[in-house]
């Protein structure tokens, strides 16, 4: 027995020790942390229980019976992010560049799978090189392994994926399936085929940074949902993040004791809105003043700067925050802030996340860009999203709430529950300038007639009253009171139930 003991203890330190010294030497010379420096910044202290700690690859072709190393270069197991529980696998890049062979996948694939059985979240920190070169075709079966499970697990548990490293090949499409993306500033790159094969291909010279760095990802693709500094803020972010998630869409989000009044009134809001209806204003100011201690997790907030999507909470609870930007592009609605805005609208309603909307939006973007680039589908994804969506909906219109891109932000014709709208609200089928000019087109040449014709148009929509008159709007309320507003809708919404007609799944415009 004493015997099995040592050797116990001297295999943990040997799996402990991965790639070994050298190799642990030069991964934090590149400015990264080792798999099991990253699990214990990710986890409460003490909490990690590692599992398949002893298995080695069954490879034996190019000198690879000589050369195992226990683990295979995924370290796997569970633990808990402030007391709740998750599952998570971290990629070892010091064994084998962390690459993926049918025992490394099996490692991951039984995580993914007890995660699923319990119904907790699921992390992944990559750091790897693809599929494992010696191994081959089985390689290629144990990706296609992750991504169902994958597949199965979306909208059941949260699944995230943090890029601490290289992300190539195979790697990328188990990500690519999760919830939310999160890179690390210059250290992680993730690309399909990397520069050499893309030199080989298309005789393109290419950096990993300029074809796969977060510059790309998290800027011009979206394909990520956020870049930090290093791996530490990485790590504390993803802890943040979780705790507005709830563990499985068999529970209710997680609801955390608030020191903020819910019926705080915010006064200075009451000025946030520019008398010129051109001028923009920062709709983060709105979003701080009315959530619980300014506490805001925004998701992309490098990308499609025009729409700002994120989580916060009201009187505890958490909610999903979307809002136009006044500030980019007018807030007006395009391809990339369609796409953004779907994608976390769809997140929220898997998992009973209800949706607080702040629309300013001075319709879709026009122009050849972005019908040749499928406008109509990418923006029928976000009508979509808020239509089929049935969590409690609440919708604030600020300003301009103008054509089909005041149906398609959560109006009340897709099953907003409240709808209010400011003052300053105007909601009609287009400015007023534009109005005008297409309804009286004979008067063009007589600026005079136009100007009164326009302040005529203005003084009949440019306000929340027509609306209202119809019922489409609950309420005209003041803009102090909005937090008081929502938080009170909130309360009394949650015994909200609203189910879809049966089917087998729908079929969004992707
Ligand atoms: C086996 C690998 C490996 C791999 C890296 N290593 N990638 N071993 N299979 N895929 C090993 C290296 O041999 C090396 O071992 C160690 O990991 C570190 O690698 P370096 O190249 O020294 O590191 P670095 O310079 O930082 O470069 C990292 C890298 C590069 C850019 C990821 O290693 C690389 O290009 N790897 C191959 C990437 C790739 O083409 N993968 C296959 C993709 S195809 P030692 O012993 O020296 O420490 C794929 C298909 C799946 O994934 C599709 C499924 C849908």
């Amino acid at each position: 027995m004493k015997h099995i003991l040592a050797e116990l203890e001297t295999r943990r330190e040997q799996a402990r020790m991965g790639g070994g010294e050298k190799r642990i030497a030069s991964q934090h010379a590149k400015g990264k942390l080792t798999a099991r420096e990253r699990i214990d910044l990710l986890l409460d202290e003490g909490s990690f229980e590692e599992f398949d700690m002893f298995v080695e690859h069954r490879i034996n072709e190019f000198g690879m019976a000589d050369n195992r190393v226990m683990g295979d270069g995924v370290v796997t197991g569970w633990g808990r992010i402030n007391g709740r529980t998750v599952f998570l696998f971290s990629k070892d890049f010091t064994v084998f560049g962390g690459s993926l062979s049918s025992a490394h996948a099996e490692k991951i694939l039984k995580v993914q799978r007890q995660a699923m059985k319990v119904g907790a979240p699921i992390i992944g920190l990559f750091d790897a090189g693809g599929a494992r070169i010696q191994e081959g075709v089985a390689a290629l079966g144990g990706y296609a392994d992750i991504f169902l499970e994958n597949t199965l697990a979306s909208g059941v548990i949260p699944q995230i994926s943090v890029i601490m490293g290289p992300c190539a090949g195979g790697d990328v499409y188990s990500p690519a399936i999760t919830d939310f993306i999160f890179m690390v500033k210059d250290t992680s790159y993730m690309y399909v085929t990397g520069p050499d094969v893309v030199k080989t291909v298309t005789h393109e010279d290419v950096s990993h940074e300029d074809l796969g760095g977060y510059r790309v990802h998290a800027m011009k693709s979206g394909v990520a949902d956020g870049a930090f500094e290093n791996d530490l803020e990485a790590l504390t972010q993803v802890r943040r993040l979780v705790d507005f998630l709830p563990l499985s869409n068999r529970e209710k989000p997680p609801v955390r004791e608030s020191y903020d009044e819910p019926g705080r009134e915010e006064l200075s809001l009451d000025t946030l809105v520019p008398a010129n209806p051109n001028k923009p204003y920062d709709m983060k100011e709105l979003i701080l003043k009315v959530v619980d201690e300014a506490d805001f997790f925004e998701i992309s907030p490098d990308f499609a700067k025009n729409i700002v999507v994120g989580f916060a909470r009201i009187d505890g609870r958490p909610v999903g925050i979307v809002a136009n930007q006044p500030q980019v592009l007018a807030g007006v609605l395009d391809i990339d802030s369609s796409r953004k805005a779907a994608r976390f609208v769809r997140f929220c309603d898997c998992f009973e996340i209800p949706l607080i909307t702040f629309v300013d939006v001075p319709g879709f973007m026009p122009g050849t860009k972005q019908e040749q680039g499928g406008l109509i589908r990418h923006g029928a994804k976000l009508l979509f999203a808020f239509a089929e969506a049935t969590v409690p909906k609440i919708t604030i219109i600020t300003r301009k709430a103008y054509g089909g891109a005041y149906d398609v932000m959560s109006s009340k014709h897709i099953r907003g529950d409240i709808n209010y709208a400011w003052p300053s609200a105007e909601i009609a089928v287009m400015g007023a300038k534009g109005a005008v000019e297409i309804i009286f087109r004979s008067e063009i040449g007589d600026a005079d007639a136009i100007a009164a014709r326009t302040a005529e148009y203005q003084a009949q929509f440019a306000n929340p009253f027509v609306a209202a008159s119809r019922g489409y709007i609950d309420d005209v309320i003041m803009p102090h009171s909005t937090r008081r507003r929502i938080s009170n809708a909130l309360r009394n919404l949650k015994g909200k139930t609203l189910s879809n007609p049966w089917k087998k799944h729908d079929n969004i415009p992707l």
